[in-house]
Formats: structure tokens, sequence, C-alpha cells
């Protein structure tokens, strides 16, 4: 006789206290599912707006719930793209504060990055235009308006983003319905059905922790699945609580993808750390399971300062059926070419505080609150830097960098790093009083970004510093002839209509310059002839193309070199 798990909703503190009873099970049924099937937004269609207001959803059944969405969907709409394709949507604030769209995660150029100094202002909408020009991988969207972030996000401003490309698709990985986007937030069980966003001092110091998980903005979730492998895609959401990822039976899954796509190595875990901003994507096989089992993916308890590391049922998982989802664990990942610490050019600390008073302004980095027109570090384009992040706190500091994805290098300076590190990130989790170094190079864009802590109640409260991206600065070498082969990133970048593009040669010889589009044609020729020894500086006129991402190319003897550069009309 087998027997099953049963899942008894319980009356204390909201359905996340749920609580199990063996009963004894004979045969093959389906499981009676108590509770709420997972539910999936919307997916935005080509051309369809983000409309941002405030509306009425069901969220808990029978009832309504006041939340702030985007086209009325909570969570927001699910953005799905391929990787070299142009993106284009309207943001309309309807609201009635200021609001932002930011791309987390994405590389996208300063203006549609959508930072708090470009705050849409309610009654007003702006366009959010990029090429995607990374690769596939699992990000987010959400509010980050002045002041407004925590609430907006809490109240509903989030939702999935999803890139995809042709070398994920050739890996063979589960797709369609066993590739499952998760976005989890927690609520608080003492305001159901409402998203009451009322921090305390306490919470402010802390971060906003809820005590009830949602999963795609659903309560007490579980999903129905087949004995098979399935892919899935998990998003922190939450405003400050920090997730110890497992599954009830603490059965292994395998980790596939950091923030910013898939990892060198899948990795076999018991459990994971997730902490707010952080994406990771696993593959877990049911086919362990028999029909009727219901295994659970939960956070489990851990100690910790203030409130983190409460056990909560996450995602109730009931094992329905035996078809076949056609993915496998690919052989082969994807290699990525780590950052060469020998090569460093500068290395910058960043200090994390919390003063013991309560107020504004507490969370600190570097001893400074955020100030929006205060540029606080000027980091030169294409240069390899350390980043030392010090969190002389008791509270988990999850730091977020925006316009870039960079590797974790040491913890504590241990540089012999657990495998879960490993991988492109735009997010890492600093835990009370360590210390992480990450190595970062900035490549896509110049121009003004974002460091901060992605708990949302600190970022609000002013943990977070702008970064400005310099110019790569050509400097025309008068009398000395240059040294080495050099080509230069284009300037401006992004450009409209023009853009010169500057190189230099130690010594005489055959020249080519050439652009390309993104599919590999050759657009233009910039140079293609003889030059003797020096620096040269061309310009480029795109005004007869069509906006998106060109490469210009350059050889001379042995020396090739391609870069990146973005029109925008
Ligand atoms: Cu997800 Cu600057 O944030
Ligand atoms: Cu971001
Ligand atoms: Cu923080």
């Amino acid at each position: 006789m087998k027997r099953r798990e049963f899942i008894i909703k319980s009356t204390l503190a909201g359905a996340a206290l749920s609580t199990y009873q063996l009963f004894p099970f004979g045969g093959i049924k389906k499981v009676n599912g108590v509770g709420n099937l997972l539910r999936f937004p919307q997916e935005l269609q080509p051309g369809e707006s983000l409309i941002f207001k405030s509306a009425n959803v069901e969220v808990w059944p029978g009832t309504t719930t006041h939340v702030l969405a985007l086209n009325n969907s909570y969570p927001a709409p699910t953005i799905r793209v391929n990787k070299g394709e142009e993106f284009s949507v309207l943001f309309e604030n309807q609201h009635s504060e200021e609001s932002t769209i930011h791309w987390h995660g994405l590389l996208v150029p300063e203006i549609m990055d959508g930072q708090p100094k470009d705050a849409v202002l309610p009654n007003t909408s702006y366009r959010y235009s990029f090429p995607i020009i990374q690769r596939a991988g699992t990000f987010f969207y959400h509010s980050h308006a002045h002041h407004f972030t925590a609430e907006q996000v809490y109240k509903g401003h989030a939702g999935f983003f999803i890139i995809e490309d042709e070398e994920e698709k050739n890996l063979g990985l589960p797709s369609g319905k066993y590739d499952i986007p998760l976005l989890i937030q927690d609520r608080h069980s003492v305001f159901q059905p409402q998203f009451v966003y009322s921090p305390s001092n306490m919470d402010r110091m802390q971060g906003y922790l809820g005590d009830l998980p949602l999963i795609n903005g659903t309560p007490d979730a579980y999903f129905e699945v087949q004995k098979t492998l399935y892919r899935f895609r998990i998003v922190n959401g939450s405003n400050a609580r920090v997730y110890k990822l497992a599954f009830s039976d603490n059965s292994q899954f395998l980790i596939i993808s950091t923030d910013g796509g898939l990892k060198d190595e899948a990795i076999k875990v018991d459990n994971v750390f997730l902490s707010p901003g952080e994406r990771i994507e696993i593959l877990y096989d049911f086919s362990v399971y028999s029909l009727g089992q219901t295994i659970t993916l939960e956070s489990q308890f851990f100690s910790s300062f203030g409130g983190q590391g409460l056990q909560m049922n996450l995602l109730r998982f009931d094992i329905i059926g035996s078809q076949f989802s056609g993915g496998s664990v690919p052989q082969n990942m994807p290699s990525i070419k780590y950052y060469d610490y020998n090569s460093v050019q500068r290395t910058r600390t960043f200090t994390l505080s919390q003063g013991m008073m309560m107020g504004s302004g507490i969370h600190r980095i570097n001893g400074l609150t955020y100030e929006m027109n205060r540029v606080d570090e000027n980091v030169p384009f294409d240069s390899l830097e350390e980043w030392k992040f010090v969190n002389t706190t008791i509270n988990f500091h999850p730091m977020h960098i925006h316009g870039v994805m960079f590797h974790v290098y040491a913890r504590n300076g241990n540089t012999n790093l657990d495998p879960k590190d490993k991988g492109w990130k735009d997010t890492v989790l600093v835990n009370p009083n360590e210390t992480v170094q990450v190595l970062i190079k900035f490549t896509d864009y110049s121009g003004r970004y974002l460091l901060h802590c992605h708990n949302l109640e600190h970022e609000d409260d002013g943990m977070m510093l702008n970064i400005e991206i310099d110019q790569p600065t050509y400097v025309e070498e008068k009398n000395t002839l240059p040294e080495t082969f050099v080509l230069y990133q284009n300037y401006p970048n992004p450009f409209n209509p023009t853009t010169s593009i500057s190189y230099s040669i130690p010594q005489d010889g055959h020249v080519t310059l050439r652009i390309y589009d993104v599919l590999g044609n050759e657009v233009a020729v910039l140079e293609n002839g003889y030059r003797s020894a020096g620096g040269y500086s061309r310009t480029f006129d795109a005004s007869n193309l069509t906006s998106g991402i060109y490469f210009y190319s350059f050889r001379s003897g042995q020396f090739t070199e391609k870069k990146k550069m973005l029109f925008m009309k």
C-alpha cells in the first residue's frame, strides 16, 4: 500500500502554515488539489502598452485585492523576447505617483534603464525601446520610482522578462509547458486579502518581511506535474526576504542558470539561497515519484537576525501523469570566460553600514545616502575592476548593479568559490559581516547607472549610489608613435546618426575597418588601404540604416578586433 501526503489547510495565520498528514493510499488516483492552482500572468503582446494603475484582482478566491498593476495583471504581464530583437513598449502611468520601469539585469542605454531620475510622471507616458543584446536568461522588470520603489513593487509592479536565443534552444532543455517561471513574493497575512504597505520602524531597518508566500501571485499554490524533467525559472521578487530553496524531501536538483543566463556547469545541490533581485533556473525530475504523490518546494528555516529564515511552503507539486517533457539535462553547457584577477585595473571598496538610530538614511554605502544628482563613482568603460562589498552589519544586503554582468571572485577572501557563485551575476548576496569581491567590467554602454541594495526598504532608504561609466576618450598620439595596436570604442555610443571610431597602429601596414549589421552583412567600409604608423579617427554615418546594434571590425597585419555599437534613431 502506498502512502500519499495530504495537505490540510491550517486556519492559523493564513494559508502559509499548511500542515501535512499521511493517509493510506491505494491505487493510482489523481491528487485532489487543495489550495490554488498555480497562476501565470498573461503574456505581453507585441505593440501592447503597459498601463500602470490601480486595479482589483482576485488573489485569494472569492475576494479582491487592491493592487497597483500593469494592464490589470498581478504579477505584471510576462515579456518574452529573442536576442537580437528590438524591444519597444509604451509605458503609460495612470497612477497618482511617479513611476518607472526598470529592466532588471538587462543591458540597456541609460535613458531606457528606468532610474529614479527618469521618472514618468502621473498621466504621462514614456516609450522604452532598446535592442536585446545579451544572451538568453530569466530577468524581471519593476518600478524604480524615487522613494516609492518598495511600495509599488509590493503592490504589484513587477513581472517576468525572458530572453531566448538559439544557443539555449539547441540545448534541448524542457520547454513549453515544462518550462515554468516562478515569481516568489511574500505578503503579510495580518492584512490578507490586502497588500497593505505600512512598514514599521523595525521593518524599515530589516525590510518589509511577510509571512505569506505568493507564487506568481498565487497563495497556497500547487502545480500539477508529469513524471518528467522540468525547468523552473525562479525570480525572487520579494522586497526583502531571502529564501533557502529546497524540496520537502531534501532531494537534489540541478542549478543551470544564474542572473545572466546559463552557467558553464550544471550543479547538483539540495538547497540554495536566493535573495531579492536574484534569479536561478533549476532542472528537476519528477519521474522518481509515484502518481498521486506530492512534493513541496519550500524555503527552509535558517537562523538569522530579524525575521529572516522563516520556514515556508512555497509551491506544492502534485504528480498527476506520466507524460514525457522531451527535455534533457544538457551534456555540455556553454563556456564562460571568467575575468582574470591579474588584469584588474583598479579596486573599489563599498562599505555597507546601518545606523543604530531609527529614521531615514540609516542604510549607507561608504557613509553616503542616495543623492539623485551626485555622481559617486566614475568608472572607465571597458576596464576590469574589482569591487569589494564590506558588510559591517548583521543584515543581508543583496547588492545589485545596473548596466553590467559581473563575476563573484571571493567571499571573505576565499577565492575557492562554492559552484553556486559561478556564472554571470547582476545581484550578489552579501551575508552579515561578510566581504564579497566581484570582478566587473562595463562593456556595453556608458552613462549613469546604479549600485544599490535590493532589499527595497534599504534601497528606498538611500542605500544606493550613482555610478558614471565614462566614455572612452581617444587621445590622438601626437609626436610619439603608438606602442600597440588599439581599436577604441566608438564615441558617442549610442549614437545618432554619426559616431567616430578611432584606432592606432604601431607600424605601417594595410588597414581595414568594416561595419556589419547583426546578421553579419557588411554595411560600410571605412578603411581599406595602406596607413603609416599613428592614430586615426573615422566617422561612421548611419543615417541610411535602421536602429540597432552594429559591429565594427578592424584588421591590420595580424591584429584583428571587433566591437559593438548601438545606433538609436
Ligand atoms: Cu531590480 Cu535597481 O533594481
Ligand atoms: Cu536592476
Ligand atoms: Cu541592504
